[in-house]
């Protein structure tokens, strides 16, 4: 497969046309940012280590029925992805207080939420990527309500099959981000599932294992990465 004509360029990737109207290259970068762009460097191999780990969690999505954008790796920071008509939302899950949680609601970090949080957001920078409620959605016409009912039943199986997967790797799955897109009238995941996205702390020793490390400033960014990957890469899953 060929990379056609550059589409566009995000925070951690690159999209490439390819010679299918209905496929994209999608290229990992080293590039990392936080709190919006207001801090920006690069992780060392996170290309690669990102585009591994989301070949290895989409996989084992897909084989427990989850539909995924992915196809399959080209190289080892590129993965061929099928074009998705995607909802420009970030849908949240979270199964312990971090982050925004525990800003927004000072709740202590590291509470353990007796159910998933399930929690949308608009996909726009220059407006802080604000948290959304369904009618926020319906009006702005961003989704129906059945597909925000179908976006949070997706997210939360995603949780159901990846909470697991990760405790047998010794991994607290703390939050995580996903995007949807559509595809005939189906739901499809897209994006990537990462130390970008997602929150992951050692199960023992609660160390964090993920971009927070880099958020910050607290050192062995890409140390934390590779040690995801090499977890993953030992998953029997
Ligand atoms: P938050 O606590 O900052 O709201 O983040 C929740 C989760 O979503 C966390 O795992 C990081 C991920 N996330 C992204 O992947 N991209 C984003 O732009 C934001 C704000 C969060």
């Amino acid at each position: 497969m060929q990379r056609g004509e550059f589409l566009y360029e995000g925070k951690a990737k690159r999209i490439y046309a390819t010679e299918d109207p209905g496929i994209f290259w999608m290229e990992f970068k080293d590039d990392a940012t936080a709190g919006n762009g207001a801090k920006r460097g690069t992780i060392g191999d996170k290309g690669r280590i990102n585009a591994e780990i989301t070949t290895r969690v989409y996989e084992y999505l897909a084989a427990s029925g989850v539909k995924t954008h992915f196809v399959r790796a080209e190289s080892p920071t590129v993965l061929i992805v099928k074009k998705l008509s995607m909802f420009p939302l970030e849908v949240v899950v979270r199964n312990i207080a971090a982050g925004s949680l525990v800003k927004r609601f000072g709740l202590p970090e590291g509470k353990e939420m007796a159910d998933p949080i399930v929690e949308l957001y608009l996909k726009n920078d220059e407006l802080g990527d604000p948290l959304l409620n369904d009618d926020h959605i319906v009006a702005l016409g961003l989704a129906t309500t059945t597909e925000i009912a179908a976006l949070k039943a997706a997210a939360r199986r995603v949780n159901e099959l990846l909470r697991p997967y990760f405790l047998k790797l010794g991994i607290l799955l703390v939050d995580f981000k996903l995007e949807f897109g559509r595809e005939n009238g189906e739901i499809v995941l897209g994006d990537e599932v990462t130390p970008d996205t997602c929150r992951f702390w050692d199960a023992k020793t609660r160390e964090k294992l993920d971009k927070d490390r880099f958020r910050q400033d607290l050192g062995g960014v890409e140390e934390a990465y590779q040690e995801v990957l090499r977890r993953v890469e030992q998953s029997d899953a």
